[in-house]
């Protein structure tokens, strides 16, 4: 029996008939159980595996390879802020330092109450446009540190 709720079995059944073979779910499933987990624990990224018809340790190097996927659990607002190139150069460090200070945590960490994770990404596809922060799934742009900093306190 799979670990999915009802409904999201159904969307699993609808990204296999998508793809040619089982392994090509492997992150459409990924993502699939991070919404309903939250986080992708050992035993998830197991079942899906097997779901997929891939070895565990195979999955688990998938799961572990892309930031996207979180290997504990995080905060109700997760604040990613991109550190490539382009948005290192327009303050990213900055903006990860001032959370860091703000809310007492360093990048990877979540607050005592579970509400804010900090977290160090790689390019968020939006270079023309940094500093680029994902607070859960929404990109906010080329804001400064005063603007995003109204935008977390009204969290
Ligand atoms: S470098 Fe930040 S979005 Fe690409």
């Amino acid at each position: 029996m799979s670990f999915f709720t009802e409904e999201n079995q159904k969307r699993a059944e609808n990204i296999f008939s998508q793809y040619p073979d089982k392994r090509s779910c492997a992150l459409p499933l990924l993502h699939l159980a991070q919404s309903q987990e939250g986080y992708l624990s050992n035993e998830t990224i197991e079942k899906v595996a097997e779901m997929c018809e891939i070895e565990p340790s195979e999955m688990m190097d998938t799961a572990s390879f892309y930031t996207m996927f979180f290997r504990k659990p995080m905060g109700k607002y997760r604040i990613q802020v991109c550190q490539t190139l382009s948005c290192s150069l327009a303050g990213a460090d900055k903006v990860v330092d001032h959370f860091a200070k703000k809310l007492k945590i360093q990048p990877g960490e979540t607050t005592k109450d579970g509400k804010f994770s900090l977290l160090k990404v790689e390019c968020l596809g939006s270079c023309g446009t940094g500093p680029v922060v994902q607070l859960n799934d929404d990109y906010i742009e080329g804001k400064t540190i005063e603007e995003l900093d109204r935008t977390i306190d009204d969290l």
